[in-house]
């Protein structure tokens, strides 16, 4: 089944048109890319996945429900990251996600937030206040917070941007255990070519608002005659 689909979604900014008819589909435990040059549409996607920006036109459906008309229950059951999005910062790290996962109503939540905590190596982070971290503290928070309510969908926007190389090695291992082992399924963004081979099992690529092309890292490059993605992602940027 289906986790998500989006059908014939558009987007205008005033004279901009951000995102033209895209279509996309995402499996049951799959993890799926989203590329694409800078200002191709993928931001503006995630944010109608995820309900904060209303499209012009198309239908969202996740978890066999229309988003427009189950937005409550269907994003209970999602959650977002991305390093444009501020957390609280005069708050804890442990405060921010106490707090999340109040609101997202988890089971137990001190255990969950514990739990987090130990997963994302915040342990020595906890005592300190959002503002005070670096950027790739931040974004180890922000993925705590994301993974707190156990999401059936994570879309993660650039999540490893921030990141040194080995805590974003560290980072993708982790997220692609997590897929494994509790079935979420994941819409990802990066500029990050070996990252979106190593994690997606199918990547869309986005240029001018429009998925242009769509298949697993192998058959792409193979579509394209091309050595690896990097070289994929030229050629499709380049017309
Ligand atoms: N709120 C907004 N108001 C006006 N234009 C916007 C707005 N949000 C996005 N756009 C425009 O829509 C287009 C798509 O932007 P978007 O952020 O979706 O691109 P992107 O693929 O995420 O790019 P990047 O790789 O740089 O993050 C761009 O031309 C952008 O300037
Ligand atoms: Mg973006």
């Amino acid at each position: 089944m289906a986790i998500l689909e989006a059908a014939h979604l558009a987007k205008r900014f005033g004279p901009v048109t951000a995102v033209h008819d895209l279509s996309l589909t995402v499996g049951e435990g799959e993890v799926a890319g989203l590329l694409g040059p800078n200002g191709a549409g993928k931001s503006t996607t995630l944010h109608m996945l995820l309900g904060l920006i209303t499209p012009d036109a198309g239908t969202i459906t996740m978890f066999g429900m229309e988003l427009a008309r189950h937005r409550i229950e269907v994003l209970s059951r999602v959650n977002f990251a991305a390093s444009y999005v501020d957390l609280p910062g005069p708050l804890l790290v442990q405060e921010v996600l106490d707090a999340f996962a109040r609101l997202y109503a988890v089971r137990r939540p001190a255990a969950r937030v514990a739990e987090m905590i130990e997963l994302l190596e915040l342990g020595p982070l906890r005592r300190r206040r959002v503002m005070d971290l670096s950027s790739g503290q931040r974004t180890r928070v922000q993925l705590a917070k994301a993974l707190v309510n156990a999401p059936q969908l994570l879309v993660l926007d650039e999540p490893t941007a921030n990141l040194d190389p080995d805590a974003g090695d560290r980072i993708r291992g982790l997220l692609s255990r997590v897929a494994r082992e509790s079935g979420s399924a994941m819409l990802i963004t990066s500029h990050n070519m070996r990252e979106v081979e190593r994690m997606c099992d199918r990547i869309h690529f986005m240029a001018e608002g429009r998925v242009v092309a769509a298949g697993s890292a192998e058959e792409l490059a193979g579509r394209y005659g091309a050595e690896d993605l990097e070289e994929v992602f030229l050629k499709v940027a380049r017309g």
